[in-house]
């Protein structure tokens, strides 16, 4: 049940850098309009390149996930509420990060935009307590 260390590392690190990138284009986006908003909006652009380009590795690590931990976590029978939501969480997160390339509507847009930096915000509290519920399950 419990991931090799080197995949664990790597997941958290893809997780972080997805985290980190996303929370500083916010900040960057919301200082483009000021002062110097030229270089923010240079940042924001090379932090979304960041983000797109962890994104793509974390859905490798996802797609590795489901037969190493999903399925087993299942079959076992633990942690499964807490495994739903991660499960749930990370498919929001995809679905929306595919609205945010392909909706092209001025209503959906910003729909996909706040629910994939909504999720994307709780994502780092859920997996600490997705990890807290599942070692307390053994
Ligand atoms: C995208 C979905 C998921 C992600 C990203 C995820 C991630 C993680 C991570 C990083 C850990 C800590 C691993 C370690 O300490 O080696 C963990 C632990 C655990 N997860 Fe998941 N998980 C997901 C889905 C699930 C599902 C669906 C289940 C069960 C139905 C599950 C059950 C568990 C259990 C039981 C543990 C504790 C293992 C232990 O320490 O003995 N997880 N998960
Ligand atoms: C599996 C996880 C994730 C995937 C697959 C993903 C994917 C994407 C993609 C493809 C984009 C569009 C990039 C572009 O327009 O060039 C995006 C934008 C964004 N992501 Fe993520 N992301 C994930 C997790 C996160 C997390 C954890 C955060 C944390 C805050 C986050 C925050 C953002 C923000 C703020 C944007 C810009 C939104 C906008 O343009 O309106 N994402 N993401």
């Amino acid at each position: 049940m419990r991931l090799e260390p080197l995949f664990r590392r790597t997941l958290y690190l893809a997780f972080a850098v997805l985290f980190i990138t996303g929370a500083a284009w916010l900040l960057a986006d919301a200082r483009k309009d000021g002062a110097s908003g030229e270089g923010w909006q240079t940042a924001a652009a090379n932090l979304l390149m960041i983000h797109g380009g962890a994104a793509m590795a974390t859905l490798l690590l996802l797609g590795a996930l489901v037969p190493l931990h999903v399925r087993r976590g299942w079959r076992a029978r633990r942690n499964r509420i807490m495994g739903v939501t991660m499960v749930s969480l990370n498919a929001a997160l995809i679905l929306t990060a595919f609205g945010l390339y392909y909706l092209g509507s001025e209503t959906l847009r910003p729909w996909a935009s706040d629910l994939h930096i909504a999720a994307g915000l709780a994502l780092p509290v859920l997996l600490v307590v997705h990890i807290l519920t599942g070692r307390r399950s053994r």
